[in-house]
């Protein structure tokens, strides 16, 4: 298995390009499912998850094939898939597959309005709490589906096809916002989905959906309503910005010091980020290529978070907010309110030096002067980035154990640290 190595203590200064969204590109492709045209994503991200997916896609009968570079291309730059989903081979999505990655249960709904049936297994993904599919199941119950648990599967069935429906979440879900959206777009009659999440990737689906033949209104708001069509047809659309990717690179950068373009990042997307790290000390600039973060010399402040749906502070930014905060001067309360149980990063951050306490679903970070590297591992996604911001700051060397979780989500994250001054290297399984 691969490890990272860290020697800290180098500001970061460059331009960091960043990647086409993860948690867009999985129901981007997905939705590729409904339709027996070609589906062409741009700027995907050369990711694990993505990989996966396709594999995933691929037995149900997606043929994909991948643009070759082109002159002059970073080698870094995201890639261009068309995805063909010609006829459905098979409904059925195993547990071989889904168990690696929870996004891929959102299959279930475009396998269901296009054939009438699925068999989808209960998903696995990252352990941060108990992470249910009550809603996502209410979701396509609401629009006719039939659901049955059998054996660790969902099995569901609309053999009349999906209706249009008033889904009213109890608590904001993205994957139950996609879910809706997807089947909603290709039900008989009119959907109104309430409490639906505001985050940007729903914004690219339904903008997707939309170039699709879908008639989607007010994706972004609580409401969004969608008439559903016959059929839907092909489209061409490319990957919004990572916008949890960029809050990370500002993150490292506000930690470590320096001044870093964060090229292609969002303001917009990113602004409860934006304003607890400008309210920390760093300094933050909207320019037409993107967000300039830098931390010229002063020192970090404690800051108080609580994690929200968007547009509040991400839960995926959690994390590295922590790490963060363990450097700063005095004392931080950090709450979780989205995940039970995202606080697997603070045993390994304390094993760097960092002063974290634990009180229910807030963590009181008490800032230290100096970390110290440390052999660490990573647990989760977001949770092991965090362990490379606070590394980049720490004294002397870490070394960072199961990396391929930053896989899972950050695409050439050593060489883009690393062209910023960074000292982090790969070390490859056996070497
Ligand atoms: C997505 C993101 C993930 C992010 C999360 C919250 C992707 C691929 N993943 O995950 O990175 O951390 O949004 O922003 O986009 N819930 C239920 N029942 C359900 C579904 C969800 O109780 O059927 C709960 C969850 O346990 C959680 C909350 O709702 O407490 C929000 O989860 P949700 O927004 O659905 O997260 P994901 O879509 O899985």
């Amino acid at each position: 298995m691969d490890r990272i190595r860290i020697v800290g203590g180098n500001p970061l200064n460059g331009v960091i390009p960043i990647s086409g969204a993860k948690n867009a590109a999985l129901p981007l492709m997905i939705a590729s499912l409904l339709t027996d045209r070609t589906v062409t994503l741009e700027n995907l991200p050369r990711l694990a998850d993505v990989s996966l997916l396709v594999r995933i896609l691929s037995n149900h009968g997606v043929d994909y094939s991948i643009d070759g570079r082109r002159h002059g291309e970073d080698p870094d730059s995201g890639q261009t898939v068309h995805m063909t989903a010609r006829e459905i081979v098979d409904t059925t999505a195993p547990y071989e597959l889904v168990s690696r990655m929870r996004a891929s249960f959102w299959v279930l709904a475009p396998l269901l309005a296009r054939c009438g049936q699925a068999r989808v297994s209960l998903p696995g993904g990252c352990a941060i709490g108990t992470r249910p599919v009550d809603l996502l199941l209410m979701a396509m119950e609401r629009l006719g589906a039939e659901i049955d648990i059998d054996a660790g599967y969902v099995v569901a069935r609309a053999p009349g096809g999906l209706r249009g429906a008033e889904i009213v979440f109890p608590k904001v879900t993205v994957g139950g916002t996609h879910i809706a959206l997807m089947a909603a777009s290709l039900a008989r009659g009119t959907t109104v989905i309430h409490n639906a999440a505001r985050e940007p990737e729903v914004g690219d689906l339904a903008d997707l959906l939309v170039k699709m033949g879908a008639k989607v209104k007010g994706a972004g708001s609580p409401v969004i309503e969608v008439e559903g069509v016959a059929r839907l047809g092909g489209a061409k659309h490319r990957v919004l910005p990572d916008r949890i990717e960029a809050g990370t690179y500002a993150m490292a950068t506000a930690m470590t010091g320096g001044d870093v373009l964060l090229e292609g990042a969002r303001a917009e997307h990113l602004q409860a980020a934006l304003d607890a790290l400008i309210e920390a000390g760093a300094h933050v600039e909207d320019t037409p290529q993107g967000l300039r973060v830098s931390r010229n010399g002063n020192g970090l402040q404690a800051v108080d978070i609580a994690t929200a749906p968007f547009p509040g502070f991400p839960t995926d930014l959690q994390a590295q907010f922590m790490a963060l905060m363990t450097h700063a001067s005095g004392v931080s309360r950090i709450t979780e309110t989205i995940f039970e149980n995202r606080f697997m990063h603070v045993q390994e951050l304390a094993r760097l030096g960092a002063h974290i306490r634990l009180e229910g679903d807030t963590a009181i970070v008490e800032g230290v002067p100096a970390l110290k590297g440390a052999p660490v591992m990573a647990t989760d996604l977001r949770a092991s980035v965090s362990l490379v911001i606070a590394a980049l700051a720490a004294e002397g060397e870490s070394m960072i154990q199961r990396v391929y979780h930053l896989d899972r989500g950050f695409e050439a994250l050593e060489r883009k640290l690393s062209r910023c001054g960074a000292d982090i290297t790969r070390i490859s399984s056996g070497g």
